[in-house]
């Protein structure tokens, strides 16, 4: 790809070793091996989603993305019951990338991916997280606003960029997420020093996305403002915040809250348990949307960023569209 703006391109190209330093986020249930290497073939770099997956379907599509040469990564949920199998598979299969996803990695775990020779993405969001996670030895960071899809943090991305990335940019290569979904806002972010950005919806919404068509419709017609973040009722059960679009099954995760309160009080449930039925339903619940179209009862997982998007494009497109909207962006800046 020829960039005139090379110079801001240029330390995320050189870290994800890629033509655009454009990454399509991991997506439960979305982020498979044919989403990956489309992505991957359009110059950008994929991020394959492990989430809950039985570690022979991780070792199976991993394989395919190793034999297409793909450029990826392999997102671990460090909350996820096969975690640490999962780990192991892709340390063993010499996956070049891995980002840990759903919390924080332990310092032993980061050792373990960096001694198999992978390079290791971490979360961080807050500035202590970054300084934690770049003596654990993390080579480079994500900042995720609280504008994005799926779970979610409590910071919006703005303020992290002033709290984490203006801080950390000339130590650790950055990338950004949440609510980006033009090139116009990455040329922005590059120029601030982002080494690139991460999107997820925009991806979610793409023509190989193995998303439901009426899962991506519903989508194409979406307001930023119907991408709600879900409350934590109480903190005696710690919840993570999803943000998707409202509808029932938003309302059904509420009642079940509310059920799993009244069982923690009267000590029928652990809080353990009740936080592994929260993390179930919302698995369940976004396979129930993505892959049988059940945008009802199902978990419609979308960042803002989806009333910025109203067509549904093939990823090549989508790439080629994002760089060339930036590249005119710089043009004008920068004259
Ligand atoms: C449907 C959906 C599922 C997601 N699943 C995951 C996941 O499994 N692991 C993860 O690290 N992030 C997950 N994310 C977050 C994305 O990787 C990405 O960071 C986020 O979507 C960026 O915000 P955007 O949607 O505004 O572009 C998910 C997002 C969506 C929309």
């Amino acid at each position: 790809m020829n960039l005139k703006y090379e110079k801001y391109w240029k330390k995320g190209k050189d870290f994800l070793n890629v033509e655009v330093p454009i990454i399509s986020g991991a997506m439960t249930w979305i982020s498979d091996s044919k989403l990956v290497k489309a992505v991957s073939d359009a110059g950008g770099f994929g991020v394959l989603a492990a989430g809950n997956m039985p570690v022979e379907l991780l070792e199976k599509e991993i394989k395919v993305l190793k034999d297409e040469k793909a450029n990826f990564a392999v997102n671990l949920i460090v909350i996820a019951p096969n975690y640490l199998t999962h780990l192991k598979k892709a340390v063993e299969m010499g996956v070049e990338y891995i980002v840990f996803a759903g919390s924080f990695p332990r310092k032993e775990e980061v050792k373990i991916a960096k001694e198999g020779g992978a390079k290791v993405m971490t979360f961080a969001s807050t500035e202590s997280i970054a300084e934690r996670m770049i003596e654990y030895g993390a080579d480079a960071l994500i900042l995720e606003g609280s504008e994005a899809g799926g779970h979610i943090g409590h910071v919006s991305t703005i303020v992290l960029l002033q709290q984490v990335l203006f801080n950390f940019s000339e130590r650790i290569p950055i990338f950004i997420a949440g609510g980006i979904a033009t090139g116009k806002m990455i040329a922005h972010l590059l120029l601030m020093g982002a080494a690139g950005v991460q999107m997820g919806t925009i991806f979610a919404m793409s023509e190989e996305s193995p998303a439901h068509p009426k899962f991506k419709e519903r989508y194409k017609r979406a307001n930023a403002r119907e991408a709600v973040a879900t409350p934590r009722y109480d903190s005696a059960l710690p919840v993570v915040s999803v943000r998707a679009l409202y509808n029932k099954g938003i309302k059904e995760f509420g009642k079940l809250q509310l059920e799993l309160l009244e069982k923690l009080k009267k000590g029928e449930i652990t809080r353990r348990d009740a936080v592994y039925k929260v993390e179930s339903f919302w698995v369940g619940a976004l396979r129930k949307a993505v892959q049988e179209g059940d945008i009802n009862y199902g978990s419609l997982m979308a960042g803002q960023s989806v009333g910025l998007i109203n067509e549904i494009k093939p990823v090549k497109k989508i790439i080629e569209d994002l760089v060339k909207e930036a590249e005119e962006t710089f043009d004008k800046i920068c004259r």
